[in-house]
Order: C-alpha cells, then sequence, then structure tokens
C-alpha cells in the first residue's frame, strides 16, 4: 500500500507529537499533514481541525488530497470522566466524521488507536484476549468500544480500510500524557528522575498493562503496512509489552535513584484501574502482522531515564 498524503488528527497530543516526526522520517515531511483543535504553531504544516465539525473535516480532506488518516483526537479516560459529554462528542462524533468524510474522499485507510478501556469489570484479568467480555464502565471505555464497531461497520459496508489496535498504557518523555489513568506510570518516572518522592493516585498493587512510545509508533506503522490478505481482524488488535504495578514500577527506580519514595493516594481513577484487565494477549497482532515490541519494564525505565536527564 502506498501513502501519499497522511492526515493526522490530534497531533498535539502525546502519541501524535512523536508520531509526525516518526513518519515524516519514514514517508518524507511533505506527506504529512499534521492537525488538532490546538494546533502546533511552531510547525508550518500543522492545520487547525476540530474533528467533530464535520464540514471542516471534509474540507480539510479534500483540500489536502488525503489518502491516509491516524487518527488520534480523543478524549481521555480521567478526563473522560471529569467530562462526560465532551468524552462522547469527541471520541463518538469524532469517529463518525473521519469515517464519513473517509468514505467520501476515497480514503485508503483510516487508522485509529483503541484502548484497554474497552475492557470491563467482567472482563477476564489476565492475558485477555480480543474477543471476549467487554462490557466497559466508563465513557472513554464505551466510546473506544463503539468506534472499534463503527470502523468495522464502514470496513463491511462501505469497503474502508478502517483498523485500529488496542493500546496500552503508554509511557513516554517527550509530551505530557493527555488525562488517562496510566498517567501515573509516566509521572512516578519523571518525579524520580527529578530527585522528588512521588504521591501516586493508584493503589501499589494495580496492574495495568503497558508499552514504550517506540513500539507503539512502530505498531502503528506496521498495522498501517500490514496486508490486507492477512487480516483476520481490523479495529480491534490487543498490544502489550509488559505489564507492571506501581510499586514494581517504584522498585525498578528505586535502582537508580535508591532514594526515591512513592506513597499511595487512590483517587477516582482508582476505580477505572480497577476495571482494566492486567495483561493482553497479544497473539493475533503477532499473527497478523508481527507485532514485535522491543522494550520491557527495564529498557523502558533506563530509555526513559537517560532521555529525562539530557533533555534537563
Ligand atoms: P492526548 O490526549 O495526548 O492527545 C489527544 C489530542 O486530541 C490532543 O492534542 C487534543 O488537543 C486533541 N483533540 C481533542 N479534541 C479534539 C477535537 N475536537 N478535534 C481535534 N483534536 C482534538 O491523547 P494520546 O495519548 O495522544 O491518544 C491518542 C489516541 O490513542 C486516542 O485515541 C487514545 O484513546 C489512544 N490511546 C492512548 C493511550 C495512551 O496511553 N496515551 C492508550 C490507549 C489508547
Ligand atoms: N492510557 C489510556 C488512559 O489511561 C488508556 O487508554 O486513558
Amino acid at each position: 500500500m502506498t501513502f501519499e498524503k497522511i492526515m493526522v488528527t490530534g497531533a498535539s497530543g502525546q502519541i501524535g507529537s512523536e508520531l509526525v516526526p516518526f513518519l515524516s522520517e519514514v514517508f518524507g515531511k511533505e506527506r504529512i499533514i499534521p492537525s488538532d483543535v490546538r494546533p502546533n504553531s511552531t510547525d508550518p504544516r500543522f492545520i487547525a481541525l476540530d474533528v467533530t465539525d464535520r464540514t471542516s473535516v471534509d474540507r480539510a480532506m479534500d483540500k489536502y488530497k488525503i489518502d491516509t488518516v491516524f487518527h488520534l483526537a480523543a478524549i481521555l479516560s480521567a478526563n473522560g470522566e471529569k467530562n462526560p459529554e465532551l468524552a462522547y462528542k469527541v471520541n463518538i462524533s469524532g469517529m463518525y466524521n473521519i469515517l464519513e468524510s473517509a468514505v467520501r474522499n476515497k480514503v485508503k485507510l483510516v487508522l485509529t488507536p483503541s484502548s484497554i478501556g474497552v475492557f470491563g469489570p467482567d472482563t477476564p484479568k489476565e492475558n485477555v484476549p480480543i474477543e471476549t467480555i467487554a462490557r466497559p464502565v466508563t465513557m472513554y471505555g464505551i466510546t473506544k468500544l463503539l468506534a472499534e464497531h463503527l470502523g468495522n461497520y464502514y470496513h463491511a459496508r462501505f469497503g474502508l480500510n478502517a483498523r485500529g489496535l488496542r493500546f496500552p498504557g503508554l509511557i513516554s518523555y517527550k509530551t505530557a500524557p493527555g488525562g488517562g489513568t496510566t498517567d501515573y506510570s509516566i509521572e512516578m518516572i519523571i518525579e524520580a528522575a527529578k530527585g522528588k518522592n512521588y504521591k501516586c493516585f493508584l493503589r501499589e498493587n494495580s496492574k495495568l498493562p503497558m508499552m514504550y512510545m517506540p513500539d507503539a509508533l512502530d505498531s502503528l506503522l506496521k498495522l498501517a503496512e500490514a496486508e490486507d490478505s492477512r487480516l483476520k481482524h481490523r479495529t480491534d488488535f490487543n498490544v502489550a509489552s509488559f505489564s507492571v504495578t506501581p510499586k514494581e514500577l517504584e522498585t525498578e527506580l528505586k535502582k537508580y535513584f535508591p532514594r526515591f519514595q512513592a506513597t499511595y493516594e487512590p483517587d477516582f481513577r482508582q476505580s477505572i484501574a480497577d476495571s482494566w484487565p492486567g495483561s493482553l494477549d497479544a497473539s493475533a497482532a503477532v499473527t497478523e502482522w508481527d507485532f514485535h515490541p522491543n522494550y520491557n519494564l527495564r529498557a523502558t525505565v533506563e530509555d526513559m531515564i537517560i532521555h529525562l536527564k539530557t533533555s534537563k
């Protein structure tokens, strides 16, 4: 598959701010159109685009002759519980507008990250397969699950090449995370690297699946480029690199910062974490598009610390 003009929505966010340079390196700067409702003014390619505005989405796809969309614009889990109406609007109307405009503009591929948020308290806790009980109890999870189904529907009904993967918590250092439940992991590493202690908003034993950003970017590219004939799934691939509890992360950080200490004071985000699984079965991604993460917990923490030190 060749990608001539790639639009990234939500490009100012945690993933988008790294995906744009990554795709620019792979495909060439001129092929990438970063967009966001809060554009990054330092990049001349950036366009202001609110995905909930259907006319603007249509116009942008037509004007820039977009043939590929990485649709990242969304409201994440914790922010979604603070403002469920906004989460519904951005995650559902935004997704609908992107899919509708993609069909009209004959877009070749729409790739949308989904999330472990699609799972709920009835889902088994460990090694969760793609097809399982998925009854999310957050607005975020409900919208992400519906977005997966919308992608499948647009594929079946209109032949749109909609693809997606369920990311676990993503750890990175370049751009602050956007208000999710797994953000504690990034905050804890950053505070430890600053020589400070950290008050964690989850319990010390809340195990969640995680992934380091370079593996997430690689996964997005691999899924985008996967041969259609190999895909048995489309919008709901599980991916994860390792699972960790806050206490295990604290212990890992103590290897570098022996005086580092975390305290645990769970807030409203604890019930979100409690509703999510501790580990995922990513075998379909391995079989169907060669998913192969390179960073385990140790390598992630080590690389984060190296970069946080050099960016001081
Ligand atoms: P983020 O919150 O960091 O970035 C989202 C971006 O969307 C922000 O820059 C925001 O300004 C933009 N946005 C919000 N409303 C918009 C609108 N109406 N129109 C256009 N842009 C709008 O999120 P992220 O972490 O980069 O996540 C990107 C995608 O990956 C989301 O779909 C999210 O559900 C998914 N995901 C992320 C993680 C993670 O840990 N970061 C995990 C699982 C899934
Ligand atoms: N990291 C995301 C969140 O916590 C998972 O989708 O919302």
